[in-house]
């Protein structure tokens, strides 16, 4: 989808494509003090919390790094040094946030499931009923590392009934699978700029409740990712505590705009869904066998197993993909061999052709005769 360019597409779980207009979004310096860049500031937060419906109940604030940088700082501010936590995991990014509890010395225990099985909301509820005193519950929404979507609104209500608050991993969910605070309860969600939202790298940022965000301070174990003191600042003068990456922050106010001309987050889902069935669909065809079934996949990036023909090698397959301007992904899977292409970024479904093209031609390279045989449990 960038035109003109040459340079190669992402199909990857992030960094992603963004749009050239995105990129030259950046092409301007800007004073982190100055008006104009707090007016940009106070306008990011604003519509970041209003893609969640949020605007009334909850705050967005932004924090420097990425995604993993917005996670730390949402579980460390808003978990208490006497909380305890309860961590879903199903991949490498719940994973993460167990090490993460571990490492700011917050009470945690986990349940896990294999990494081609959602968490259960009776499961979480059991859970909860078992352990009064976890205070907590940490979902990933969109579990990247195979491309499973776990279910949320299942998860927040129970969570809501046993009175306990929930944090949600959303980093690639957000602006592409609608999540609606009036509906879904939750204290806090992190996600960050480059993702669904198709801005550039650099910045992450939490959506916090009012309430929750009022009674956090002198939680946080980091002077930095203290999401209060962040926030603190932002109420007291519009500006940020420490430097700020004001070149991604422009280039995320002009990746809203094209989200926003582009449909909102239900043109954006339709695009990726698309783009999903077509790469899935071509894949299949060549023998590629998906990971995930199809009712767990979410339209963000697929995990495929390797095959098992000994005339296949992952290296060169991502080297030919390379030449021919696409970047997929090694295999994050802790069971299985595979690898994954992603389907989100700025992508069209000529994109998802073209690198189905790149497939095939790959594995004509490579001797495959566009045809790779059984995979490889
Ligand atoms: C679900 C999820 N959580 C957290 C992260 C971490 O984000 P980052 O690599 O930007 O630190 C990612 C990155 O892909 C992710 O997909």
């Amino acid at each position: 989808m960038n035109e003109g360019d040459d340079e190669p597409l992402l199909l990857t779980p992030g960094p992603l494509t963004t749009s050239r207009t995105v990129r030259n979004a950046m092409l301007r310096d800007w004073g982190s003090r100055d008006p104009a860049f707090i007016d940009m500031t106070a306008r990011v937060r604003g519509r970041i919390a209003d893609l969640a419906h949020a605007a009334e109940t909850h705050v967005c604030v932004p924090i420097q790094g990425s995604g993993t940088f917005a996670v730390e700082a949402t579980i460390g501010t808003v978990v208490p040094r006497d909380g305890k936590i309860l961590v879903l995991i199903n991949g490498e990014y719940g994973r993460r946030i167990a090490h993460i509890a571990e490492i700011i010395g917050r009470a945690h225990v986990v349940l896990e499931t294999d990494e081609d099985v959602p968490p259960t909301a009776e499961a979480v509820a059991a859970a909860l009923a078992e352990d009064p005193s976890i205070t907590h519950v940490v979902l990933v929404h969109c579990e990247t590392t195979s491309g499973i979507l776990n279910p949320l609104e299942e998860i927040a209500e129970v969570v809501a009934r046993a009175k306990r608050f929930l944090i949600v991993d959303a980093m690639s969910s957000f602006a592409i699978l609608p999540i609606d605070a009036r509906r879904v309860r939750f204290a806090a969600l992190a996600a960050s700029s480059n993702k669904g939202i198709e801005g550039t790298p650099g910045l992450g940022f939490a959506i916090v409740a009012n309430d929750v965000i009022g009674s956090c301070a002198g939680n946080a174990p980091s002077l930095s990712l203290d999401l209060a003191d962040q926030h603190r600042g932002f109420e007291a003068n519009g500006q940020w505590r420490f430097t700020p990456p004001t070149h991604v922050v422009a280039a995320l106010d002009r990746a809203l705009d094209e989200l926003a001309e582009e449909g909102g987050i239900e043109a954006r889902f339709a695009r990726y869904r698309a783009n999903c069935d077509i790469l899935v669909e071509g894949m299949r065809a060549m023998g590629f066998r998906t990971f995930l079934s199809d009712n767990l996949q979410a339209p963000t990036i697929v995990t495929f197993h390797m095959p098992r023909d000994p005339k296949w090698d992952f290296g060169r397959f991502y080297g030919l993909m390379r030449e021919r301007g696409f970047i997929i992904y090694p295999g994050k899977l802790t069971r299985k061999d595979s690898f994954r292409i992603g389907c989100m970024g700025r992508l069209s479904a000529t994109d998802m052709r073209r690198a189905l093209d790149a497939v095939r031609s790959s594995l004509s390279a490579m001797g495959l005769a566009h045809q790779v045989s059984p995979h490889r449990e």
